[in-house]
């Protein structure tokens, strides 16, 4: 059977990551957690001291980067920002604070959908983030566009953040969470948008199973076709 992309685009914290790693897992594809490259590039940038309005700081910055995912013993995809291992750092909420911002600058936009494209050669693959189906993969096979309660989505997130050592206020991440759709919605740089042939999941009352399950049997459906 011939492989296919698989685009899985939506706002934060709606099940697209667990989804689309699951998804990939069953199929045999890679997965590609695109938000995970943004966020790398936002912690260099925080470390670095990198101001997002220079743009000569910016190109220099994104000549230096280099990031890659790394499978894990247990079969895990980390991603490595210049050979280190990031990914719990990117994840914190310093990062995620600053991660719309920075997402927003056109080059660092172009530098990481032109990886994003090399990645996809081959076919065979599930890429989540907030452009794959209407910049990066335009004629992916199968574009999901997933949504849920913003109130829903801050619970997750409060929840992922806990099993990972961080409490935080249930009004702080909905904060963040309402401020990032704001910023990710709006900007002028591939805004996220549903494409017009992707197909919306609204996950508020799904459990993880039943969103792989419909994405597996619609992947099934457009490899029959
Ligand atoms: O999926 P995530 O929450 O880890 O993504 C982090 C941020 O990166 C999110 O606020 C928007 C941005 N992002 C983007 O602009 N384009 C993508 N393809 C993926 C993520």
């Amino acid at each position: 059977m011939s492989k296919i992309i698989i685009a899985v685009d939506g706002y934060s914290s709606c099940g697209k990551s667990s989804t689309a790693k699951a998804v990939a897992k069953s199929l045999g594809y890679s997965y590609i957690d695109t938000g995970a490259m943004y966020r790398a590039v936002t912690l260099y940038f925080i470390q670095k001291h990198i101001s997002v309005t220079n743009e000569k700081e910016i190109t220099n910055a994104l000549s230096e980067i280099s990031i890659d995912f790394r499978r894990n013993a247990e079969g895990q995809n980390h991603v490595y920002l210049n050979g280190l291992n990031v990914e719990d750092e990117i994840r914190k909420l310093y990062v995620a604070n600053r991660v719309s911002e920075v997402s927003a600058i056109a080059s660092v936009r172009h530098a990481m959908v032109d990886q994003q494209r090399k990645m996809g050669k081959k076919k065979g693959l599930v890429m989540d983030g907030r452009d794959i189906g209407t910049v990066v993969f335009p004629d992916a096979e199968l574009k999901i566009f997933m949504t849920a309660d913003p109130l829903v989505r801050a619970q997750r997130r409060q929840i992922e953040l806990m099993t990972k050592g961080e409490t935080l206020d249930l009004e702080e991440i909905l904060s963040n969470i309402e401020n990032r759709d704001k910023i990710d919605t709006t900007r002028a740089e591939s805004p996220l948008r549903k494409a017009l042939d992707a197909i919306e999941i609204d996950t508020t009352f799904m459990t993880l199973d039943e969103q792989v399950d419909q994405v597996i049997l619609l992947a099934d459906m457009v490899m029959n076709r």
